[in-house]
């Protein structure tokens, strides 16, 4: 399978962490994607554009700092499924989270209530919390958590749909993760969006888990609002830009709320440094404040990366297989090993889930997960009980999969007879 990839040659234009004198299999570009080679080069170029230009750099050089999230919004644009002008890099994912509900959450005595997933990634529990306070409700009544049923792990669709249309005409917005941190699933961003706009709601997703990891067709879905983070399957480095959507049919809405800074303004008129804030049409009226140059220079290395591979669809085929492999593997040690010892709780199917498996292990979790980092597979811990392992099909290859699995069956029987 490794010599027939289309792909095989990519992760050569990545490093790998070493331990030992030796590379790690890194399974664990759902937490943090691994440097592109090029990101020190693409980096250096702006230290030395300070270096040799300083303040005149914001319009001068080759790619002045005043347009350079241009270039990266045509990167990121396919990436999500949308129009250059919806999108835009800018602040932090938790942070583009907030501004965004700040315009699209518009609580009403009557319709006030957040749809969530139950389990969805704290920053997004604290994030939604704060802001129903925000706006003088308490979370108690204003969030509602889809919840999976008794004994199980993750949504299924038709309840996701029926609770939007239980509650539909107190439902504000409906804010859900594209991917679940925790069990890898992935959600019917389509179907729920539908949802939510037959009961009047608005609807944004967060898709830290889910850009760069799976296909996303943001503005055929008709999403009113995203956000991401560039750090997990994107490669961007840790801490790196958020990218936000914000969809074309809200560009003329005069009437959205934003928190407002000099950067939203105007492009053409920013610098007359007049009273009175007029935004920049598309995602690019949502920035606060100036361009974060450095940051986004990592994010365009990688994303050079991502062009020259044809973005997503390639790499969305490569990735069902891989991952297929990886469920196969588990399925192989827990035959060889005559029980259960590793539970899958993330969707086989391969419309419901990405790159990512999440694995509990009957017992031992924990101590099997610390043998595996000793013996160079890096995946990541989840409290209570989960391992994550993801095969990130930009550079990880079969044999990666397949020797994780020896080493899953090894580290097994050795725990067991401990
Ligand atoms: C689903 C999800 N949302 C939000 C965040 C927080 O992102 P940030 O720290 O960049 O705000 C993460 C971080 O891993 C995440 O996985």
């Amino acid at each position: 399978m490794d010599l027939q990839d289309p792909l095989k040659d990519m992760r050569e234009e990545y490093l790998f962490p070493q331990q030992n004198g030796k590379p790690f299999i890194y399974l664990c570009g759902n937490s943090l994607g691994l440097q592109p080679k090029v990101a020190k080069e693409v980096l250096g170029k702006q230290l030395d554009n300070w270096q040799n230009l300083a303040v005149e750099g914001w319009f001068e050089g080759n790619e002045p700092w005043m347009f350079y999230h241009k270039e990266l919004k045509r990167l990121m644009a396919p990436i999500v499924g949308a129009s250059g002008d919806e999108v835009c890099p800018m602040n932090t994912l938790t942070v583009n989270l907030h501004l965004l509900m700040v315009s699209f959450y518009r609580p009403t005595k009557e319709r006030f209530k957040i749809i969530m997933e139950a389990g969805a990634f704290p920053s997004d529990q604290y994030a939604i919390e704060s802001q129903v306070r925000f706006h003088g409700f308490d979370p108690k009544d204003a969030i509602i958590e889809v919840a999976p049923k008794e004994g199980e792990y993750t949504l299924k669709t038709e309840d996701i749909v029926a609770a939007i249309a239980a509650n539909g005409a107190e439902i504000a917005l409906v804010l859900f993760g594209g991917i679940n941190y925790f069990t890898g699933q992935l959600f019917d961003m389509k179907t729920i969006t539908k949802a939510g706009h037959q009961v009047g709601a608005k609807v944004g997703f967060d898709l830290a888990h889910a850009a760069g990891n799976v296909p996303l067709h943001l503005h055929d879905w008709d999403v009113d609002f995203a956000c991401w983070c560039s750090y997990k399957y994107q490669n961007a480095g840790p801490g790196g830009i958020s990218g936000i959507f914000v969809h074309q049919k809200h560009f003329s809405d005069q009437s959205l709320h934003r928190f407002a800074g000099w950067w939203g303004y105007q492009e053409k008129n920013r610098f007359l440094m007049e009273k009175g804030f007029v935004p920049e049409t598309g995602a690019d009226g949502w920035q606060v404040s100036c361009t974060q140059v450095m940051p986004m220079a990592l994010y365009h290395a990688s994303l050079q990366l991502f062009e020259k591979v044809g973005f997503m669809e390639p790499l969305r085929k490569k990735s069902k297989i891989l991952t297929e492999y990886l469920f196969f593997i588990v399925d192989e040690v827990n035959k060889a090993l005559g029980f259960e010892q590793f539970k899958i709780i993330t969707p086989r199917n391969q419309d419901e889930r990405g790159a990512q498996v999440s694995i509990i292990a009957k017992k031992d979790g924990k101590k099997i997960f610390d043998h595996l980092v000793k013996n160079n597979v890096l995946g990541d811990w989840r409290e209570p009980n989960v391992i994550r392992l993801s095969a990130v099909p930009m550079y990880n290859n079969f044999e990666d999969v397949f020797s994780t699995g020896e080493l899953l069956l090894a580290v097994s029987k050795s725990v067991n007879n401990d």
